[in-house]
């Protein structure tokens, strides 16, 4: 057999892309030559990070934000341009990037960031001690022959800190020459910090508000000027992909994945234009996408609940946690688990936005029900949980 991959290349190659330019813009992690409507919080960046340059620790820093506001991009944007400015001045400075969904723990946070630097720590058996004293003595001894900055981006730091506790920014707030930039999707992100650490971290936090339609509409018109052919794009799809973003929290990921979905449809359809009615669609899609994907790695069990749900949703019944229970030992027959044990699979699917749940009283006496509804369409559901 033939390469699947290969074939498949030639095969698009050979269909001439008539939409598409370059579809790299379009994806998440495309970093843009300059970021729109991001001016103030990049500046902000800068004037605290400017320290280094008169070989200053600067101040830590704490990005907050939805997802999608440009806090990712924002610090890989400052980040290039405070390396720019320090090859100019001859500093010494390393800004690490870490993704706290890649290196979820201290350890493994710092022993990258060891052998980022140069010194080779495994990834595990050594203690926690001892990688934190490999790391400090690079700072200490005269390791580089000249003295190193160090400024970490720990992203999406909530995860690192919600399972690891804040053992890391107390480790590297207490190490001499390193400063810290923290992005995070959640307010309350303080909470996840005690007390030991505030003082230390002292973070000067700059806030990313979600964008307005008008705002994305702009980022989309940038991008699509570099990935899509000219004249492809009908008046009305960039301004409907920014509307429909902007009421998803402002998530320019989303606009862009909207104009990106849009774009493929139209090609697969081999349209002459991309269309509203693509952008349409292409919202469809991306949400089959997502709820395909998080309930195919629901287990089974999990599965059989959100089924019992389903199907007492089609009947238009209220549904109760006892109903529920009910209808969920009909599917699962003998390998049911406990009523307990449902109250936890309705939490999950609560916090993946699949369902609500309404605690509602019934009146003196007769206690409290839960009340589970359905939030996400129930065609899509169907397709979903009977295409597994
Ligand atoms: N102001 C902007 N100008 C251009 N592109 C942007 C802007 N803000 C966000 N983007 C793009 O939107 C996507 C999501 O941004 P990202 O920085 O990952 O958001 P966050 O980290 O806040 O979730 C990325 O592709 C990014 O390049
Ligand atoms: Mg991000």
């Amino acid at each position: 057999m033939s390469n699947i991959f290969e074939d498949e290349r030639l095969f698009a190659n050979r269909r001439k892309n008539h939409i598409f330019k370059d579809k790299k813009p379009l994806d998440h992690r495309f970093l843009p030559d300059k970021l729109v409507h991001r001016d103030d919080q990049i500046r902000k960046i800068a004037k605290y990070w400017v320290d280094v340059l008169d070989d200053v620790t600067p101040s830590n820093v704490t990005l907050y934000g939805k997802t999608g506001t440009g806090k990712t991009a924002a610090s890989k944007f400052a980040r290039e341009q405070l390396i720019e400015a320090a090859n100019n001045e001859n500093i010494f400075i390393k800004i690490e990037y870490i993704r706290c969904t890649d290196y979820t723990t201290e350890y493994q946070v710092i022993a990258q960031l060891c052998n980022r630097l140069g010194r080779d720590v495994p990834n595990r058996g050594w203690t926690k001690a001892e990688v934190v004293k490999a790391f400090r003595d690079l700072f200490r001894t005269n390791a580089f022959g000249k003295k190193l900055h160090l400024i970490v981006i720990l992203d999406e730091i909530d995860i690192l800190l919600s399972k690891d506790g804040d053992g890391i920014l107390y480790t590297l707030t207490r190490t001499d020459n390193v400063a810290v930039l923290s992005i995070s999707n959640y307010l309350d992100f303080k909470n996840l910090i005690t007390p030991r650490v505030t003082s230390s971290l002292n973070d000067k936090e700059i806030i990313f508000p979600p964008y307005g339609a008008g705002q994305l509409s702009d980022i989309l018109t940038e991008r699509a000027m570099l990935s899509f052919h000219d004249d492809i794009l009908n008046d009305d799809v960039i301004p409907l992909c920014s509307a429909m973003a902007a009421k998803e929290e402002g998530d320019a990921r989303y606009a862009l994945d909207l104009l990106k979905n849009a774009g493929e449809l139209a090609f697969d359809e081999n349209s002459e234009k991309v269309t509203s009615e693509h952008v349409i669609r292409a919202k469809d899609r991306i949400e089959h996408n997502k709820i395909t994907e998080i309930i195919s790695t629901l287990p089974l069990q999990q599965q059989r609940v959100l089924e019992a749900i389903l199907l007492l949703t089609k009947k238009g019944d209220e549904i109760t946690s006892g109903k529920l229970y009910e209808e969920y030992t009909e599917i699962s027959k003998k390998d049911s688990v406990t009523y307990r044990r449902i109250f936890d699979f309705i939490n999950e699917l609560e916090l993946l936005g699949i369902i609500s749940t309404n605690t509602i009283s019934r009146g003196r006496g007769r206690g409290r029900t839960n009340i589970i509804k359905l939030q996400c369409d129930e065609q899509l559901l169907e397709t979903a949980l009977y295409s597994i």
